[in-house]
């Protein structure tokens, strides 16, 4: 039996989900877009997915959009706020997921728009005075802040609130991708003023290939992918009517049980430390000093051997999934992005664990126990 401890990558779909969707696409085969009763019947299914996604927020029903993935709701706010809303400079940091931090390349050399890269500390921590001080200067510039909730690899949590109050205060654009924090953080759209914020719903036990876009009704955005006029003419192509739904029911079993389901996580995330430092004192806990974390995500280096270059094959063996901190680059392993901008030391091997409300203790000691032989 497997142990998956790699619920940041993706999370299983819930039981209840599953149904709800094949339900779905036993009886509701028609097109949103249709008028006639087949296409209405759909098309309601859409908005009401829309109307529960709005309430867990506290948002408007109007400001979320449905796309296939957070990525793509990324590279929509990134590059169509330049063409929209004339925004001249972006800042942001290292550590950003990939489609953040390549959409963000791409408009910098594609149409000359300035980036300035916040620095992060070794925990993975930002400083508000640094962005204060670069949203205080240049004020005549449009000014777009990317800055996600809860890093993916090392679990550390921007203070997106205060983000939020710095950015009203200079006039920028905030820009927040919530993909690890949304289900697992209170989200109050209401009171906390973010421009766009981007989430996808495989990672909150709801299926692959959907996510949405909450856009503040203030700052509309033009369209990103040409076609028909599906989600008001802002994302064409025709939608998963199934798809949108499961992500809804998802999301609403998720904020329902939020309190209860940090509880859990919490506790394994603490337990899997504080025994995985009894028995390989060697580690380094990734971001463990960081001024916030999220409970899912524990980021561990092992000291340079043999044996842990071959970790990630020797936990895959003994049925434990997990990710690997490194990416291969030409052929020479190399620690990702957000390891190198925190200065973790490249010859130490980093695995990322992240937890599930279903993990138990139990199967974090087996992890543990597997660990150490490995080691
Ligand atoms: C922080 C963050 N942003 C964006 C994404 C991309 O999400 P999607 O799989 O929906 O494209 C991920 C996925 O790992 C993520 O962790």
């Amino acid at each position: 039996m497997a142990i998956y401890l790699d619920h940041a990558a993706t999370t299983y779909l819930l039981p209840e989900v599953i149904d709800h969707m094949v339900d779905i696409m036993k009886s509701q085969y028609g097109n949103p877009s249709s008028i006639h009763n087949i296409g209405r019947k759909a098309k309601s299914i859409i908005e009401k997915s829309r109307k529960s996604i709005a309430a867990n927020l506290k948002a408007s029903v109007g400001e979320i959009y449905f796309t296939s993935s957070a990525t793509e709701a990324n590279n929509m706010v990134i590059k169509r706020s330049i063409i929209d809303l004339g925004v001249t400079r972006i800042v942001s940091c290292h550590t950003e997921h990939h489609c953040v931090i390549h959409s963000i390349d791409r408009v910098v050399k594609e149409q000359g728009v300035t980036v300035t890269w916040l620095n992060v500390n070794e925990q993975g921590d930002i400083d508000l005075q640094e962005l204060e001080s670069i949203l205080s200067s240049h004020t005549n510039e449009k000014t777009l802040v990317s800055l996600m909730y809860a890093n993916n690899e090392l679990g550390i949590i921007h203070p997106v609130e205060h983000i939020a109050e710095i950015c009203k205060k200079h006039e920028a654009y905030f820009h927040c991708d919530a993909v690890q924090a949304i289900g697992k953080m209170p989200i109050d759209l209401s009171s906390t003023r973010i421009s766009f914020m981007t989430a996808s719903s495989h990672k909150f036990h709801g299926p692959k290939g959907v996510g949405f876009l909450y856009m503040n009704n203030d700052n509309i955005l033009d369209s990103y992918i040409d076609g028909g006029a599906q989600e008001r003419n802002i994302r064409a192509g025709t939608e998963s009517v199934a798809g949108i739904s499961g992500m809804a029911l998802a999301l609403e079993h998720y904020i329902k049980n939020r309190t209860s389901n940090f509880e859990i996580l919490a506790e394994l995330q603490s337990h899997f430390e504080a025994i995985i430092l009894e028995n390989i004192p060697s580690v380094i806990i990734n971001g463990q000093k960081a001024k916030n974390r999220i409970p899912h995500i524990s980021s561990i280096s092992f000291p340079q051997s043999e044996r842990a270059d071959m970790i990630m094959f020797n936990l895959d063996i003994n049925g434990i999934c997990a990710s690997s901190g490194s990416a291969c680059s030409a052929g020479i392993e190399e620690d990702s992005h957000v390891l190198t901008a925190i200065k973790h030391p490249p010859q130490r091997k980093t695995i990322r664990f992240s937890f599930g409300p279903n993990n138990t203790k139990n199967e974090i000691n087996e992890v543990i126990k597997i660990l150490k032989t490995i080691i």
